[in-house]
């Protein structure tokens, strides 16, 4: 199954709550937020009191995708926002499994990110333990950035990986229709998108182009 994700990075802030509802509207069904410190990515976005309050507005699963150094000191934080998942980075841990087991304890589904240098090998130790799987198509850290094409054959292969988990392959990153049919067709299920929706004359129909892809 196909599920869209679109990145509010993307979204107009002074409208929030009706972007929201469009995306919803439209049949979206995660929604993304980008929490970004300024260390782990060169940028900075918003954070806890933000999702908290669009959880007000929504019954999305919110899936967050924490770019931060040493996520576990954030996640006292996070862990009463309403988030669904939460998607921390490989590169940024350095005790991953203490981060898995706070969200676990906590009934949050877990993501685990790699930037696009880190092989996905690194996620074999975890892949029993964890919900979702997030390959990064660009260099995190701002959206409207190119798709990185040398990601597929990193897609597929960790498609392959995680075939015997019950895990959720999703992309992020310069994902628009044409590159995310790529990205279905080496195994992905979950796609990001932040400008490809939200700057489209007709988000609704960038969102049902891509739930028909797995319709082909
Ligand atoms: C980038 C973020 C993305 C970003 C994607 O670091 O992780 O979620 O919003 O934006 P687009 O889809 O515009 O590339
Ligand atoms: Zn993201």
């Amino acid at each position: 199954m196909i599920l869209v994700a679109p990145s509010l990075l993307a979204a107009d802030y002074g409208r929030l709550h009706q972007q929201i509802n469009m995306v919803e509207n439209a049949g979206a069904d995660w929604l993304h937020f980008d929490i970004m410190d300024g260390h782990f990515v060169p940028n900075l976005s918003y954070g806890a009191d933000m999702v908290r309050q669009m959880r007000t507005n929504s019954s999305l699963f919110f899936d967050v995708h924490l770019m931060v150094e040493e996520p576990l000191n954030f996640l006292p934080m996070f862990e009463h926002c309403g988030a669904d998942q939460i998607t921390v980075h490989y590169e940024a841990c350095s005790d991953l499994p203490a981060v898995i087991s706070y969200l676990r304890q906590r009934h949050i589904k877990v993501g685990i990110s790699v930037k696009p240098q880190t092989s996905e090998e690194v996620l074999q130790p975890f892949l029993h333990d964890i919900d979702n799987v997030l390959i990064m198509t660009v260099e995190p850290g701002f959206g409207g950035q190119q798709f990185m094409p040398d990601m597929l054959p990193k897609i597929k292969r960790t498609a392959q990986m995680i075939a015997e988990h019950k895990i959720t392959l999703e992309v992020d990153g310069g994902i628009n229709p044409q590159t995310a049919e790529l990205c279905f067709e080496n195994g992905a299920d979950v796609f990001v998108a932040g400008n490809a929706i939200f700057k489209a004359q007709n988000p609704a129909e960038i969102i049902r182009q891509l739930h028909q892809l797995g319709e082909k």
